[in-house]
């Protein structure tokens, strides 16, 4: 039997639509039919071929993650494509390790469930697990119109945050931040690190406890300035710059705690904790994050406008 795949074949070159065999699960593998394989920037990082990851081994089907049906329950299933040799969710059918599949609860959106996925248990992660987040505290969130940041806005929210700040970069992207429910919203608009600071201290009611950065660069220099005393600083991206002009005195003489988070050093059961922490705040209508739905013949497109920062949310294809 065949499937359409979407095939990798050159770094750095959107997905072409190849038709290929039904893979064959091995031991202590499953078959799952795709029901809804996200676009997500760690793909587009490994199809890059110019990251730490290394160059994939070509061609390879990508897509880290997934959503879809095996036995007849609705799972969320991870991948490494694109980080080991092997394929990914971008397919009709993905070979998936059994222990890795997560039952996902009865009538939740599995588009939904695709386009939050490991982006929303980035940012719950971060913010609870890292950052020690807890209910009454006050959250920044940076890149708030970025799926990361959309999903940390109503994750804080559902883990009892008095009072959310976003802060985002475009009108469309600040629209986003006030649409996940952020209390206020602040531009990053500008690189003027004291105009941030202004904006930021604001935009906050009274001193932060926790800022959650997907970004670096000037927004998390600024954004320091609103933590009280002891307050925490996790780090999950760069999206705004590889470096960050972090004033010392703000950082030593508030005794700061600044973290890195990455997903990759979650254990299995811990994902997989946060992927039913995700879904249940899905089907409980309290995490929507924007998407766009593209079938799985237009990937090349839907790839692109996801890599140009074009699509209207996360791109999630469906076969
Ligand atoms: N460590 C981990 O485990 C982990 C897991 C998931 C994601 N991440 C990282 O987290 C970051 C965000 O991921 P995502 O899924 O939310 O991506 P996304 O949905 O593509 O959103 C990225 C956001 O970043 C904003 N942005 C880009 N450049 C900016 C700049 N110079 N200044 C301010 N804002 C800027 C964009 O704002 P505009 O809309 O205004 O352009 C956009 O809203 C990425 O770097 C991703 O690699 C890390």
């Amino acid at each position: 039997m065949t499937m359409r795949a979407a095939e990798i074949r050159l770094p750095g070159v959107p997905p072409v639509v190849v038709e290929r065999e039904v893979p064959r699960a091995g031991v202590g593998e499953v078959v799952v039919e795709v029901l809804a394989a996200p676009v997500t920037p760690l793909d587009l990082l490994c199809a890059g071929g110019k990251s730490y990851l290394g160059v994939p081994r070509m061609p390879y089907v990508p897509g880290v993650q997934g959503v879809g049906v095996v036995d007849g329950r609705v799972v969320w299933f991870p991948t490494s494509a694109g980080m080991e040799p092997g394929d990914g969710s971008m397919a009709g059918f993905a070979v998936v390790r059994r222990a890795d599949l997560v039952e996902l609860p009865a009538g939740v959106a599995p588009v939904m469930v695709a386009a939050a996925g490991l982006s929303a248990v980035a940012a719950y992660m971060a913010m609870v697990w890292r950052g020690g987040l807890v209910a009454g505290e006050q959250v920044v969130v940076l890149g708030a119109g970025g799926v990361v940041g959309q999903a940390a806005v109503q994750l804080a929210r559902s883990a009892g945050a008095r009072w959310v700040v976003g802060a985002a970069r475009s009108g469309e992207a600040r629209a986003r931040a006030a649409a996940a429910g952020a209390d206020a919203v602040v531009a990053l608009d500008t690189d003027d690190h004291m105009e941030l600071v202004g904006r930021f201290l604001a935009a906050c009611d009274g001193a932060a406890d926790l800022v959650l950065d997907p970004l670096f660069g000037v927004p998390a220099a600024a954004a320091a300035h609103t933590l009280r005393a002891g307050g925490r600083m996790v780090t999950l991206g760069a999206s705004a710059g590889a470096t960050c002009p972090l004033d010392a005195a703000v950082l030593y003489g508030r005794s700061l705690r600044l973290s890195g988070y990455t997903n990759k050093e979650l254990t299995g059961v811990q994902r997989g904790d946060a992927v039913g922490v995700v879904a249940g705040a899905v089907a409980r209508g309290e995490l929507v994050v924007t998407h766009e739905v593209v079938g799985l013949g237009d990937v090349g497109e839907g790839w692109e406008r996801q890599a140009g920062g074009r699509a209207g949310g996360r791109v999630v294809l469906v076969p």
